[in-house]
Formats: C-alpha cells, sequence, structure tokens
C-alpha cells in the first residue's frame, strides 16, 4: 500500500488511518460548506443520474448524495487506501448500494466513464499541477454535465500567511502553525492556488458561481477565500 500520494503533500494515507474526531472534522471542509449548497444544485438543475466525489476523503459528500438519492450512481474517489477501505465497508455495513470507492491519484484521473457531475472539494489545494487535474476532471464530464470545484484563491492563500504569520489571531485556540504551513504548503507558496482566469484558462470555459442559485450569507465568508463554483460542460 503506497504510504503517500504527492512527497510535497500530506501522508492523506497514514492521516485516515489514524484520523480521531477532530482530524477527522478538519479534514472534511465539505461537511461544513458543501452539503446545502449541493442540495440548492440539484434543486436547481435536476438531481443528477451519475455524481462522483475526487478527493471524497471518508465520503461526507459521496454518501449523502448516495442516500439522499438512491437512483444516482455514485463514485468516490480518493489517494488514501485506507480511507476508500474504510468506506467501502461503512457501504456494506450501512446496505448502500449505489456507492463505490475507487483510487485516483490526480492530477491523473482517467476513469473509464463520465458523470453527469464531477465534484472535488478541499483537494486541489495538494495538488501542484492545477492544470492537467482540472483538464482530467473536466474530461470526466458529461456532456450537458458539470463541474463542481472548492479551491483556495489568493485571497486564501494571503489569509492563510496572516494566521501563520499572527498564529494568535487565528479563531481557532487549537491552531498549530506547524502542522498548517505542512498541511497547506502548497497553497502558502503559491502552487495549488486557483482563480477564475485560471480555471478558464485550463478548460477554455468560464466557471460560475454557486451564487447563481443559492444564497447562503452565514457561509459566504469562507465562499470569498475559498470559493465554490461550477463550469457547465
Ligand atoms: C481535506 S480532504 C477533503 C475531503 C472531502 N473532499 C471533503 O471536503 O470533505 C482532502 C482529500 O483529498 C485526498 N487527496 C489528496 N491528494 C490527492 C490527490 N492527488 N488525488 C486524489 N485525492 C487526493 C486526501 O486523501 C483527502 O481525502
Amino acid at each position: 500500500m503506497p504510504d503517500q500520494t504527492h512527497p510535497e503533500t500530506v501522508d492523506w494515507n497514514r492521516y485516515w488511518s489514524e484520523a480521531d474526531a477532530e482530524a477527522r472534522a478538519s479534514a472534511t471542509p465539505s461537511a461544513h460548506h458543501m452539503r446545502d449548497l449541493l442540495a440548492d444544485l440539484f434543486e436547481a438543475k435536476g438531481v443528477p443520474d451519475s455524481f462522483t466525489s475526487v478527493g471524497c476523503g471518508p465520503g461526507v459528500v459521496a454518501f449523502d448524495v448516495a442516500e439522499r438519492h438512491p437512483d444516482t450512481t455514485v463514485v468516490g474517489y480518493d489517494a488514501a487506501e485506507s480511507i476508500l477501505a474504510e468506506n467501502r465497508e461503512r457501504a456494506r455495513e450501512e446496505n448502500v448500494e449505489n456507492a463505490e470507492f475507487e483510487r485516483a491519484v490526480l492530477p491523473e484521473f482517467d476513469p473509464d466513464r463520465q458523470f453527469d457531475v464531477v465534484f472535488c472539494y478541499g483537494t486541489l489545494c495538494y495538488v501542484a499541477e492545477s492544470a492537467p487535474a482540472l483538464r482530467n476532471l473536466y474530461g470526466a464530464v458529461a456532456p450537458g454535465g458539470y463541474l463542481v470545484l472548492g479551491y483556495v484563491n489568493d485571497q486564501g492563500r494571503a489569509t492563510y500567511q496572516g494566521w501563520l504569520d499572527a498564529p494568535d489571531d487565528h479563531p481557532d485556540e487549537s491552531f498549530d502553525p506547524e502542522r498548517f504551513e505542512e498541511r497547506f504548503r502548497l497553497v502558502v507558496e503559491g502552487e495549488s492556488t486557483l482563480s477564475y482566469r485560471s480555471i478558464h484558462d485550463a478548460l477554455g470555459t468560464w466557471p460560475r458561481s454557486f451564487w447563481e442559485f443559492t444564497d447562503r450569507p452565514d457561509e459566504r465568508w469562507a465562499w470569498d477565500h475559498v470559493p465554490s463554483v461550477w463550469v457547465p460542460k
């Protein structure tokens, strides 16, 4: 079993095999920001027949979509075998028959099928080769479908750097600057930040904001530096 996905990022295989509840919460941003937004998206655009979450982690969104929509085929991909094994076990135990979990390591992503919705949240910040990753993700979107992305932009990078410069300003008292710097090294060094422009340049299509069909002012703070966008195909 490979220990690391990319040497420059976190050892996610080990991370998930050792993660306690706090570590899980800190590495599942979709739980805080995405569940309700996706429900709004599906209400506006229709429930997809097929959905994939790439960099699915413990499958917060993958299980949620599969359980809410039993007719939707869901595939969760992740680089870390340990979390894939855990997800497969959960699917078996909870009789979730429409969700599968497979290994994929971005920037490579070449599933043998396309999906109505390709979702990649909280993951591209760990991938230095953003443009090929984006192209491969978009390539897996079926015509008429869309790619959904949550990414860190330059404002996020500045926010992260600000926390590293003044750790006491971080809202969470248990903030550990050393671990944070290690985990978000690619963001802080500007190697994995994205923008509307860089997404457009990679895909030839402009991303569109979630604000088009949802209004959740409480969460706007997050969207300024970790925008959520969708890219139609
Ligand atoms: C911060 S977690 C986000 C999990 C989930 N998307 C969420 O938002 O709740 C990042 C996930 O991406 C996975 N990951 C990291 N690098 C990856 C890569 N190059 N390809 C695929 N998955 C990767 C990690 O194993 C981890 O599960």
